[in-house]
């Protein structure tokens, strides 16, 4: 008989999900709204102050999510599994945590309010742009990941199934 381990399929849609919704709605921002709203004689498009509150409260939730999980699953199933791999599967893992930070850093300064960062503010659409690049080398980074401990032989949870032994 096949079972799920259901615990871990939720820590994958809790990674999965935030990705989605933060990286789709900074390109979304960096690439459409923001570009096609910003006023021809200069100056931000007025609706950036109104959709502020509601997309850092989001943007937050996704990043506190995304820590979470990820370092669940790190600890938890990918640790035990890749730890007689060589280095490149550390090394692209720390590349990836690394990028997560500075995806991190850029969203949570693009939507607070302290005066240090609003020469980054005062650029919206480049800095979004820059965050959601770095979220697609993310998501490539982990698809590399992905394959290194499916290369090992070894199983990959989450959330494959368990097959049952002897
Ligand atoms: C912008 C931030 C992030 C994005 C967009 C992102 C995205 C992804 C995606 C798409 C996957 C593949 C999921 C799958 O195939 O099931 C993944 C896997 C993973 N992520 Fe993240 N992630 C982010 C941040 C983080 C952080 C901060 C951590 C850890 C602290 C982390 C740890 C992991 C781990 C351990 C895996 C599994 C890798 C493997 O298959 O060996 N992620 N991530």
């Amino acid at each position: 008989m096949q079972s799920i381990d259901w615990v871990a399929v939720l820590f994958r849609w809790m990674h999965i999900i935030p990705a989605i919704i933060l990286l789709g709605g900074t390109l979304f921002l960096g690439l459409i709204a923001i570009p096609t709203t910003t006023p021809r004689e200069g100056g931000l498009p007025a609706w950036l102050g109104k959709v502020r509150k509601r997309w850092a409260m989001l943007s937050g939730l996704c990043i506190l999510l995304l820590l979470v999980s990820g370092l669940w699953n790190f600890m938890a199933y990918r640790l035990p599994e890749v730890k007689d791999t060589g280095p490149l599967y550390h090394a692209l893992f720390g590349i990836k945590v690394l990028l997560s930070l500075g995806v991190f850093f850029i969203i949570s300064v693009m939507s607070g309010r302290s005066a240090t960062f609003e020469p980054m503010r005062s650029k919206p659409g480049k800095m979004a742009m820059i965050a959601g690049l770095l979220g697609l080398t993310i998501v490539m980074i982990a698809g590399v990941l992905r394959g290194i401990h499916k290369d090992t032989g070894l199983p990959s949870n989450p959330p494959d199934v368990k097959l049952p032994t002897g």
